[in-house]
């Protein structure tokens, strides 16, 4: 029998997860652990090169584990671990650190971004991140890793990392494609549309575990756009603010943009924004309550972070071992 091919991702717990990362990937990561050999983490590692606050940055971890199996992530099918519980990662970005260039990490667009906005704390993790990430990646020898449109860059500097470290020693590495939904994978803040929604932007952002009111409120105050034909129309480069509501729209319901034209024609912008946020909170409410319930159970949640953290340990390791061979340092 063909062996399974592999999958990975991880979200960073620095804030209660948003739309944007469960349209963009999370949505279909349960779909993918029936095929595939899958590990999904929490990226604790990455969401300390901006300060967090110690208490806050714990409960976020364990509320972000909940709301993964609460989004269908059944523990007994697929490795879900905390990533600073797998020591290797860190291990592998130090060799890793080695094999990539000031240059590249330089042109990196998420770190000019996140530098000039934290230019009191530009420090040498911002820079190195997507080291990290590649190591978080490559450790696992994968061959797809699903992730929104923001993340293609840090994906193909892995892809260069790996090849560029190949070329020294041989396959060691097998290099991975991003897969990038084609719905979801760039939505865009609510009140901000030029902008794509994060945790920045806390009104333009629907968190997860929001309350019903709350999402609704966010819908309603949506910036729609201010075109002169004010039809419900797919067109992201003259609707901006529209044609976020329709993807978001389509990847709450399943529903196509042609489908979701048809029935909004004839009706203003202002019949589609309630209607986007009921089709939200109806596609969340199952798992903030599920996340709920299961944030009671903290023995089961440490359950499944240890068991998981086990399963990766034993895969990364084996791979840092690999590569601490080729590079000549001497077995303990
Ligand atoms: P993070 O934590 O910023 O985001 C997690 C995932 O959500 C996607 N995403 C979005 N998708 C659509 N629309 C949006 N507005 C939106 N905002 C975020 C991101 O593309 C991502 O897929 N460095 C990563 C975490 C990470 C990682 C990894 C991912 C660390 N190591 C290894 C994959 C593989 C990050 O900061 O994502």
């Amino acid at each position: 029998m063909d062996k399974k091919k592999v999958m990975l991702s991880g979200i960073q717990p620095s804030g209660d997860l948003h739309l944007g990362n469960y349209l963009g990937p999370l949505r279909h990561w349960p779909e993918m652990i029936e095929e595939f050999d899958c590990y999904f983490f929490m990226a604790d590692l990455h969401t300390i090169t901006v300060r967090q606050d110690p208490a806050q940055l714990r409960k976020r971890t364990l509320t972000q584990i909940a709301q993964y199996i609460a989004c269908g992530l059944d523990p007994e099918k697929c490795v879900l671990f905390v990533q600073s519980h797998v020591p290797a990662h860190a291990q592998l970005s130090w060799v890793l650190n080695c094999y990539t260039m000031f240059g590249e990490l330089s042109r990196m667009t998420q770190f000019k971004d996140k530098s000039a906005k934290h230019a009191e704390n530009a420090n040498a993790g911002l820079f190195t991140y997507p080291v990290l990430m590649a190591a978080d990646i490559l450790i696992y020898q994968p061959d797809f890793v699903p992730v929104g449109e923001d993340q293609k860059q840090h994906v193909e500097i892995c892809r260069d990392i790996a090849e560029r470290f190949n070329g020294v020693y041989g396959e060691v590495f097998r290099v991975p494609e991003p897969y990038i939904a084609k719905v979801g994978a760039r939505i865009m803040s609510l009140n901000a549309p030029e902008a794509k929604m994060s945790k920045s932007l806390p009104e333009g952002c629907v968190f997860l575990m929001e309350k019903p009111e709350d999402i609704l409120r966010k819908f309603k105050r949506a910036v729609t756009d201010s075109d002169t034909e004010r039809c419900v129309r797919y067109a992201p480069a003259e609707k901006p603010g529209v044609s976020n509501l329709i993807q978001i729209y389509a990847a709450a319901t399943g529903k196509s943009y042609e489908a979701i034209e048809a029935e909004f024609e004839g009706q203003g912008y202002g019949k589609l924004k309630p209607a986007v946020g009921e089709a939200v909170v109806e596609a969340l409410r199952p798992i903030r309550e599920e996340t709920e319930r299961l944030l009671q159970d903290k023995a089961y949640l440490e359950s499944v972070y240890r068991a998981g953290a086990e399963k990766a340990s034993y895969v990364a390791e084996k791979t840092l071992r690999k590569v601490y061979k080729k590079v000549g340092f001497l077995a303990r």
